[in-house]
């Protein structure tokens, strides 16, 4: 039965918030399917260092605020997203006017300057924000990624960085965010790190799982592995950046046009699945937000393989629900 009426964040309103990375194209072409079925926004660039601080001394805001503002106009929630990370931040931050890496008080203070300047803005007004992103190591062999921010600084910028976003803004759930989470070498690792921030008395107060999954996997047993994992650690867990791929992350030679309905028919199935978990871990996970909004545009057309159409949402590229939305509105 297709069931064109029924509002996603409504039957979700006794769960967790439903979530959508937009930007300034989507929340007007998009404007409908957000305002109807989603009770969170988040930004999917617009509040990156690179953004919002493209060179020393100089803020753009102006996209970020349009988002803002958009969600609070119309009642939604507000993600951030990101303060700390090693992609889409500029050289600038990590060098000195002759191009030689600055020293580690001087990386802390313009980490300092930049979180109080961006949370500090927002204060009050978004109420969970990733932190760090993405810091440790998808190698076994290492167990935080080395980025410029861990070369200079060491690896309490971690512990620092969520200091910072605590005094900015003290009200704000503070997140640390990762991909593969549910795998079990990269969620140890995680665990470890969040454990350990909380024995230090870090001020943490959730793991985000990004979600970029795919609908062959993770397991239904990964998945709830990696919830109770991070759960016994008294943190609220958020679904951030959730989207089921059509493909295998290394099946890198087919492209479709459309998708087979043996593809859909799996992801019909995946969607069920992990609704179902997530549901069942109601009491500690408190949104879940999809990367994107309908299948129309996803920045996995370009990602890994460019140019190739994917489909990995709830709605298809007319902006109407799938097969998977029903599976997932209908329990
Ligand atoms: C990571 C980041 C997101 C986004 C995606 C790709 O998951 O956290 O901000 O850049 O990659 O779109």
């Amino acid at each position: 039965m297709s069931n064109h009426s029924v509002s996603l964040k409504d039957v979700y309103r006794d769960y967790f918030l439903i979530g959508a990375a937009v930007n300034l194209g989507t929340i007007k072409s998009h404007k409908d399917l957000i305002l109807k079925h989603f009770s969170s926004l988040t930004a999917e660039n617009d509040m990156k260092f690179a953004s919002t601080h493209p060179r020393e001394g100089v803020y753009t805001f102006e996209a970020a605020d349009t988002i803002m503002e958009f969600a609070e106009s119309n009642g939604l929630k507000m993600r951030g997203h990101t303060l700390v990370w090693h992609q889409q931040t500029p050289d600038w931050v990590f060098q000195d006017s002759d191009g030689n890496d600055v020293s580690r008080d001087v990386l802390l203070s313009r980490m300092k300057e930049h979180i109080e300047t961006v949370a500090g803005r927002y204060k009050g007004r978004i109420y969970a924000w990733d932190v760090v992103n993405e810091a440790v190591e998808d190698k076994r062999d290492y167990f935080y990624r080395k980025t410029r921010w861990f070369e200079i600084i060491g690896e309490d910028y971690i512990d620092r960085a969520f200091e910072y976003a605590h005094e900015a803004d003290p009200d704000a759930a503070l997140f640390y965010n990762d991909y593969s989470a549910v795998y079990p070498g990269k969620r140890d690792k995680i665990y470890s790190l969040v454990k350990g921030m909380k024995e230090r008395g870090v001020p943490i107060h959730g793991i985000g799982i990004q979600g970029h999954w795919s609908i062959y996997g993770p397991s239904a047993e990964d998945i709830k592995t990696a919830l109770d994992l991070y759960a016994s650690l008294g943190l609220q867990i958020q679904i951030t950046e959730l989207d089921l791929s059509v493909y295998k992350w290394d099946e890198r030679d087919i492209e479709l046009k459309q998708p087979t309905q043996e593809m859909l028919d799996l992801q019909e199935k995946k969607y069920d699945e992990i609704f179902r978990i997530f549901r069942e871990y109601r009491d500690i996970i408190t949104s879940v937000t999809f990367w994107g909004v309908a299948d129309d545009r996803t920045w996995l057309d370009n990602f890994p393989v460019r140019n190739r159409k994917n489909w990995p949402f709830l709605f298809d590229v007319n902006h109407c629900p799938k097969g998977a939305f029903e599976r997932v509105v209908n329990f």
